[in-house]
């Protein structure tokens, strides 16, 4: 006999983060510049925080340089080597680098879970970058140490080890993704420090993430700044008004 049955193991739709908005994008789509002025327009309506969940680079790097006694020092290192060990056309890291990127990956899980934290406490909080469990690297805020490309029991139990705490990071899902989309040559034009084909590659990966199955709302970049930031802004208080933050209205 049949007997129906709900496999409640199989969860594959976990629930979003209500109050939790996140910009993602590859360099020079200008999701800093877009996530402090989101901020600043929301805050008129509602208590509103920005926070960053990328890693190495920017924002990530000068958190990393005021680290007590190593801060300069490993700044400079991940710096030189990230071009190696973040590609992941390259081979396997050193395990320093590999135990240096775990303990990243534990900061950026712990800090996701404070951001968790804060939109469930009715906050409304946009984050700039988003971790995902999908594509391997740093580069694309995946797991760094990369499954793929390591050898050996140490190095293979530590990059499987990495991706689980991606693929726990994963299950926390935004109520809104805006990706913003570009082209090469507009990234390059606003990020000419940049390498041409670092900016390529992170372009073809970041069309790829579903961010588990997390609504995501596609935004050409390469529009007017005004135009960008009009769009983003509508999308998120008709969130904001769904998921009954008029409790939040400041007057
Ligand atoms: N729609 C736009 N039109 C023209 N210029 C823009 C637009 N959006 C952003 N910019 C400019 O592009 C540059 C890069 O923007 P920004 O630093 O915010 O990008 P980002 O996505 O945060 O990059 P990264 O990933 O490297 O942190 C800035 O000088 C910004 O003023
Ligand atoms: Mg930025």
């Amino acid at each position: 006999m049949l007997i129906d049955s709900l496999n409640e193991k199989n969860d594959s739709s976990p629930a979003y983060v209500a109050g939790l908005v996140a910009v993602v994008g590859c360099d020079g789509t200008g999701k800093s510049t877009l996530t402090a002025e989101l901020v600043k327009n929301l805050r008129t309506r509602w208590v509103t925080e920005r926070r960053y969940l990328g890693l190495i680079s920017g924002e990530g790097g000068d958190k990393i340089k005021r680290l007590p006694l190593i801060g300069v020092w490993l700044e400079r290192r991940l710096a030189a080597k990230s071009e190696k060990t973040q590609r992941m056309s390259s081979k396997s890291p050193a395990l320093w680098a590999a135990l240096i990127m775990y303990g990243f990956s534990l900061l950026r899980l712990a800090n996701l879970r404070k951001i968790q934290r804060l939109a469930q406490s009715g906050v409304l909080v946009i984050s700039d970058r988003y971790p995902q469990a999908e594509i391997s690297g740093f580069y694309f805020d995946g797991p760094g140490i990369g499954v793929e490309r390591v050898k050996g029991w140490l190095m293979t139990r530590l990059a499987a080890s990495e991706r689980r705490l991606y693929q726990r990071m994963a299950l926390c899902r935004p109520e809104l993704i805006i990706r913003l989309d570009i082209d090469v040559d507009t990234a390059f034009s606003r990020k000419p420090d940049h390498r041409y084909e670092e900016l390529q590659d992170k372009i073809d990966a970041m069309v790829k993430l579903h961010y588990n199955g997390s609504r995501i709302l596609e935004l050409d970049a390469r529009a007017p700044y005004s135009e960008v930031l009009e769009k983003a802004l509508d999308v998120i208080s008709s969130v904001a008004v769904a998921s009954q933050r008029r409790d939040k209205v400041i007057v």
